[in-house]
């Protein structure tokens, strides 16, 4: 018996080959997860549940009322357009299931995550790239280009501060973006998991020029906590109750421990994020006065991603 069809194609990352065949005393650079400590606020909110839980019941597929009010506060939007996810690669793939078509198009930074094209193929639609600025920066002409050309978008997708080149994005290509994508009709979805891990200064969110747009977010990087496998998703409530839909029956809900420990990192966010910064800002720190050829003209604006130009002819 074999798979699926959706499923011909498909493999296994190649990043965590790499990762899985490292030696053990290897300093690894393979997966993007934060490399210093998970943040005691998490530990200890763990530590209490389990000291006192009778029954590990499910949790609410809305998400627990801690963490949902924690996330209000963080956000500033309603209960009612957030989504509690397994980490935000669970609320992608909820949003690529809910909202796009077989025989569509999904628009996806180049370069840029590969999930985005895996969960289009998946979805049976076909991923459309457009090119990033100059600056791998978020460029609104280039976007919109490559979506007055294509026939059938479904979706949008944008990425920033993004992964791999830590490339940002400013309000105004944002604003334009977001207008665009309303004009045409077609859902923007704003992955901003690297965006508390900035370097000079906080990057704008989507969230603050549109109240359309999906922003996508997790506890994974920012707060340090990738193994909770906690994400959401904010934006309208009658975009996100389809994929809350796709996501309960894939997940029911994210797990109940999890939920609590990050309702903790949330709801201490002031405290977590600085740490977190300061950790990368070190990292940086040492890459720059790093005698390796490892320096390219460009350092990111956010996160742990340091994207090298090969040179030219290679
Ligand atoms: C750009 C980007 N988006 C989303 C994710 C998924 O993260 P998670 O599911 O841990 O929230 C990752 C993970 O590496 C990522 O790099």
């Amino acid at each position: 018996m074999s798979a699926a069809a959706r499923v011909a194609g498909l493999t296994t990352s190649p990043i965590r080959a790499i990762a899985a065949g490292a030696p053990a005393d290897a300093i690894s650079l393979a997966l993007g997860e934060p490399g210093w400590d998970f943040p005691s606020v998490a530990r200890e909110s763990l530590a209490a549940w389990s000291a006192t839980v009778q029954q590990c019941a499910y949790g609410p597929n809305t998400g627990i009322p801690d963490l949902t009010t924690a996330l209000v506060d963080y956000t500033g939007v309603d209960a009612d357009q957030i989504m509690v996810t397994a980490g935000s690669q669970a609320g992608m793939f909820a949003v690529f299931q809910a909202h796009v078509e077989p025989g569509s198009q999904v628009l996806i930074p180049d370069p840029g995550f590969p999930a985005y094209e895996t969960l289009a193929t998946l979805a049976g639609a076909t991923a459309i790239r457009y090119p990033l600025g100059t600056a791998h920066e978020l460029d609104a002409n280039s976007l919109i280009n490559a979506l007055n050309s294509a026939s059938r978008p479904s979706l949008v997708v944008i990425g920033h501060p993004a992964n791999p080149t830590g490339g940002a994005a400013s309000a105004q290509m944002l604003n334009r973006v977001a207008q665009h994508c309303d004009q045409r009709g077609v859902p923007l979805l704003s992955d901003e998991v690297y965006r508390e891990l900035w370097l000079d200064h906080l990057q704008p969110s989507v969230r603050e020029v549109s109240k359309t747009a999906l922003v996508l977010e997790s506890v994974s990087k920012g707060w340090a906590a990738p193994g909770l496998r906690v994400g959401w998703v904010t934006g309208p409530a009658t975009l996100l109750a389809p994929a809350r839909l796709i996501h309960n029956a894939m997940n029911t809900a994210p797990a109940r421990p999890s939920q609590i420990a990050a309702a903790a990192l949330v709801s201490h966010s002031a405290e977590v994020l600085t740490e977190s910064r300061d950790q990368v800002r070190a990292r940086w720190e040492v890459l720059a006065n790093s005698p390796l050829a490892l320096h390219s003209a460009r350092r990111a604006q956010a996160g742990f991603y340091h994207w090298l130009e090969l040179p030219p002819g290679q």
